[in-house]
């Protein structure tokens, strides 16, 4: 790893580690190289890497350090498996909002990976055909072996993945409704928050803290007050982030602003 990769502060909170960055670009390096590690282990040995993905804003420069990493230095992503965190419903898989296309146009589209090994949650089922669908994903994630790693950001409300607010430890994917803050801060996507799907489908807290590695990512100043709600606060279901503070193997990686809240 880069001297410049090692540039970060580590605190330690309820006994987590927490990395925090001056710079989001090298905060977004580190976790793609911790992600490229995992392939080119597994390539190593012949085997797939299963990765959890998230979308948003937060996790755009993994993304592209991830192609930077492919195109200029070889990685190759032939051995990996990608599960999506969740999907709006109802969505179209060709609507630029929704996360077919945010995956397609921050890696899929400049990576080699085989399209028969994405996965991201169908937004056009019929809503009978909802549940078996998503027990079907879950078994899929079992099937590849369980997620190797997961990459979460966090809502402000904060969800992990859509976990809003409400949702139990032991959850597993299914369609939730989203939260009128989630859908407000959605609303330049959709141009109106009118225009923003009510529900969503999501792998649930328990299919995220299964995984055998979670990296929660947190960048900007909007993140700092549930950051630290997240990290410092009591264990509950009212903010389903705080579920992770229970797992051994969960990284917090935020810049500077992310972490301005926490005590140190
Ligand atoms: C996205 C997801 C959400 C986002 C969260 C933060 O797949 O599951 O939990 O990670 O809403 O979004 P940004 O990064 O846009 O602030």
């Amino acid at each position: 790893m880069s001297e410049l990769l090692k540039t970060q502060e580590i605190i330690y909170s309820k006994g987590n580690a927490i990395k925090v960055y001056t710079d989001k670009d090298i905060a977004s390096a580190y976790v793609a190289e911790r992600i490229a590690k995992i392939i080119k282990g597994k390539q190593s040995t012949g085997e797939r890497a299963v990765i959890g993905l998230a979308t948003g804003s937060t996790p755009k420069g993994v993304y592209k350090e991830l192609v930077r990493l492919h195109k200029d230095e070889g990685l190759s992503f032939r051995n990996v498996s990608t599960f999506n965190l969740d999907e709006y419903y109802p969505i179209l898989p060709i609507d630029d909002q929704s996360y077919v296309s945010f995956m397609k146009n921050n890696l899929f589209n400049h990576i080699d990976i085989d399209s028969d090994y994405v996965h991201i949650p169908d937004g056009t089922l019929s809503i009978e055909g909802i549940q078996a669908y998503c027990d079907l994903y879950e078994q899929k994630i079992v099937d590849f072996g369980g997620l190797d790693i997961q990459l979460l950001g966090i809502g402000r409300t904060g969800h992990i993945g859509f976990n809003e607010p409400g949702a139990v430890s032991d959850s597993r994917t299914r369609l939730v409704t989203l939260n009128d803050i989630t859908r407000e801060d959605a609303k330049d996507d959709f141009g109106g928050k009118e225009k923003v799907p009510t529900q969503a489908i999501t792998m649930g807290v328990q299919t995220i803290t299964q995984a055998k590695e979670v990296i929660l990512m947190a960048l900007s100043s909007r993140k700092a007050e549930i950051i630290k709600k997240a990290l410092e606060g009591e264990v509950s279901a009212d903010i389903p982030a705080t579920f992770l503070q229970r797992l051994s193997n969960v990284e917090y990686i935020l810049d500077s602003e992310a972490a301005s809240l926490l005590s140190k």
